[in-house]
C-alpha cells in the first residue's frame, strides 16, 4: 500500500497554479456550472478504454447492518475486520480496495444510546491501520488517534460508550501517513447512533431510515483506482460505492443520512424539481427542521434530510444532483406504502451552552518551501504526535476562532475530535445555513473567520483536531489538544 515516501516518491504531486500541488486543491467547480452542462459528469465525458458507466443501471446498495456477537441491553460487541478486498464499482470489473468487513463501503454498524459498542477490530493488512468513529464522544484511547495503530495480523478492542443524543456518524481509519489513501481506497462506513428518546418524534425509521455515503474517485484506463493526482481528476462519484446508481422507493416518506465521505469535496446537492426536509446534522437533530432547495455537504459532514415521495405518482423519477458532477442519484417511485411518519416542524431543542472561558485561535494553510512539497500546518506547526498545542480544562467551555490565512485561497476544512461545537459567526456575520445545529466539521475558504464553541465534557486525555481534507491532515495540517483534570 501507499506510504508517504512511496506516493512522493512515485511523483504523486504535480505542481499546479500558484504553486499548489493540485493534489492538495480540493475537486471544485464554479457556481455558474450549476446552470449551465454539466461537463463534469463521467458518463457524458468519458473516451478510454476501460468499461464506461452507463447511468440508472445498478441499484444503490443499502450497507447490511452489521450483526453483533453479544448482544445485552447494556452492550453490544461485535467482530470487524480490515482487508484488502475486490469491489466491483466499474461495471464487470473487479477493482481492488480496502474494505472494512471485507466491504465497500463497510457495513453500517447501529449503535444505541445509553447501551454501549464495543468492536473487536482484527487488522488483516500488512501493514498498521486503525478506526475512528467520527464525530463519537468516545474515551482518548478508544479514539483512534494516529499514533495508536492496530498492527497487522493483530485485533484491538475499541469502546464506544454512546452517550450522546442519537445521529449520524462514520468511521474511517486514521492512522498516522496512510489515513488519506486507506480512506480513499475505500476504509468507510456509517455508524448511526439510535435513541429512544426521539421514538415520540415519530420521524421515518426502519428500512425507509437509509444512509448514503458520497464520495468521489479515479479510474485509471484500465479500471485501476488512481490514489493521488489531481482531485479535479475524480469525476466518477459513488452513492454507497456505486456510481449513477438508482434507488425504488415507495410512494412515502424516507429519511436519508448524507454522509460526505470524499477525501477532498464540496458536494453542493439539489434534487429536480423537489426540496429536502433538512433535520439533522453532524451532531444529531437539528431544533426545527428546515426546508430547503440546496444542501452543501463538505467532507466528513453529515446531514440527515426527509424527502417526501407520497406525491409523487407510481413511475416518477427524482434526480439527486450537483453542482458540479451532475446527476448522481436516482430515486424511482415504484410502489404505494402506508406511511405514519411525520416530519415535525420542532424537532430536538439544541443544548444550552455555558458561558466561555477561553478564547483560542486556530489558523489553517500550507508553507511552502523551494521544491518540496508544502508543508500542512495549524497555527504555523507540522503535526507533532509528541506535542500539545492546546491543554483545556475538563468541562471548560471555550470560544475558538478558526480561520485560513491561506496564500494560496485553497479551502481547507475543520475537524475536531471528541467534542460537537456550534457556530456562533461566519465571517462576524450569521452562520450559513449549512453550519447550523451541533457541527464537528465544517469548511473554511481562505480568507474566512469562523467563532465556534464547544463544551470538552466528558474524558481526559489527548485528542487531535485537523483539516479534514484528508490530503491536507496527512501532509501535517493536524494539532493536538490535551484535557486535563
Ligand atoms: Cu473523520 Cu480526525 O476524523
Ligand atoms: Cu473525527
Ligand atoms: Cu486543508
Amino acid at each position: 500500500m501507499l506510504n508517504r515516501r512511496g506516493v512522493l516518491a512515485a511523483g504523486g504531486i504535480a505542481a499546479g497554479v500558484l504553486g499548489v500541488p493540485k493534489l492538495l486543491a480540493p475537486a471544485e467547480g464554479h457556481e455558474d456550472s450549476t446552470h449551465g452542462e454539466h461537463v463534469f459528469v463521467e458518463s457524458k465525458t468519458f473516451t478510454g478504454t476501460r468499461p464506461a458507466i452507463v447511468p440508472w443501471t445498478r441499484p444503490m446498495p443499502v450497507p447490511p447492518v452489521l450483526k453483533p456477537l453479544v448482544s445485552t441491553p447494556k452492550q453490544e460487541i461485535y467482530q470487524l475486520t480490515i482487508e484488502n478486498t475486490t469491489a466491483e464499482i466499474l461495471p464487470g470489473l473487479q477493482s481492488p480496495v480496502l474494505g472494512f468487513g471485507g466491504q465497500f463501503v463497510g457495513p453500517t454498524i447501529r449503535g444505541k444510546t445509553g447501551r454501549k459498542t464495543l468492536i473487536m477490530l482484527q487488522n488483516k493488512l500488512d501493514e498498521p491501520a486503525n478506526v475512528h468513529l467520527h464525530g463519537g464522544h468516545v474515551p482518548p484511547e478508544h479514539d483512534g488517534h494516529p499514533k495508536d495503530l492496530v498492527e497487522p495480523g493483530r485485533t484491538r478492542l475499541y469502546l464506544y460508550p454512546n452517550t450522546q443524543q442519537g445521529t449520524t456518524l462514520w468511521y474511517h481509519d486514521h492512522s498516522h501517513g496512510t489515513e488519506a489513501s486507506h480512506v480513499y481506497l475505500g476504509l468507510h462506513g456509517a455508524y448511526v447512533v439510535e435513541d429512544d428518546s426521539e421514538r415520540g418524534l415519530n420521524l421515518p425509521s426502519g428500512a425507509y431510515d437509509v444512509p448514503i455515503m458520497l464520495r468521489d474517485i479515479q479510474f485509471d484506463d484500465s479500471g485501476n483506482i488512481v490514489v493521488f493526482d489531481d482531485p479535479s481528476k475524480r469525476t466518477v462519484v459513488l452513492a454507497n460505492g456505486v456510481p449513477q446508481p438508482y434507488f425504488e422507493v415507495a410512494a412515502r416518506k424516507y429519511r436519508f443520512r448524507l454522509i460526505n465521505t470524499a477525501n477532498q469535496r464540496v458536494f453542493k446537492l439539489k434534487l429536480t424539481g423537489d426540496k429536502f426536509t433538512r433535520i439533522g446534522s453532524d451532531g444529531g437533530l437539528l431544533g426545527a427542521s428546515v426546508v430547503t432547495e440546496e444542501l452543501i455537504l463538505s467532507s466528513a459532514e453529515r446531514t440527515d434530510v426527509v424527502i417526501d415521495f407520497s406525491k409523487y405518482p407510481i413511475g416518477s423519477r427524482v434526480v439527486l444532483t450537483d453542482f458540479m458532477a451532475g446527476e448522481i442519484l436516482r430515486f424511482d417511485v415504484v410502489r404505494r406504502a402506508t406511511d405514519n411518519s411525520r416530519v415535525p416542524a420542532v424537532l430536538r431543542p439544541l443544548p444550552a451552552q455555558p458561558l466561555s472561558t477561553v478564547d483560542r485561535e486556530v489558523d489553517l494553510a500550507f508553507v511552502f518551501k523551494p521544491n518540496e512539497r508544502p508543508d500542512g500546518v495549524i497555527n504555523g506547526k507540522v503535526f507533532d504526535m509528541d506535542r500539545v498545542d492546546f491543554t483545556i480544562k475538563r468541562g471548560a467551555t471555550e470560544t475558538w476562532l478558526i480561520r485560513s490565512s491561506d496564500p494560496t485561497g485553497v479551502k481547507h476544512n475543520f475537524h475536531l475530535h471528541l467534542v460537537q461545537f456550534r457556530v456562533l459567526e461566519r465571517n462576524g456575520g450569521p452562520p450559513l445555513p449549512s453550519d447550523e445545529g451541533l457541527k464537528d466539521t465544517i469548511p473554511i475558504t481562505a480568507g474566512e473567520t469562523v467563532k465556534v464553541r464547544a463544551t470538552f465534557t466528558g474524558y481526559t486525555g489527548r485528542y487531535v483536531y485537523h483539516c479534514h481534507f484528508l490530503e491536507h491532515s496527512w501532509i501535517g495540517m493536524m494539532a493536538q489538544l490535551e484535557i486535563v483534570p
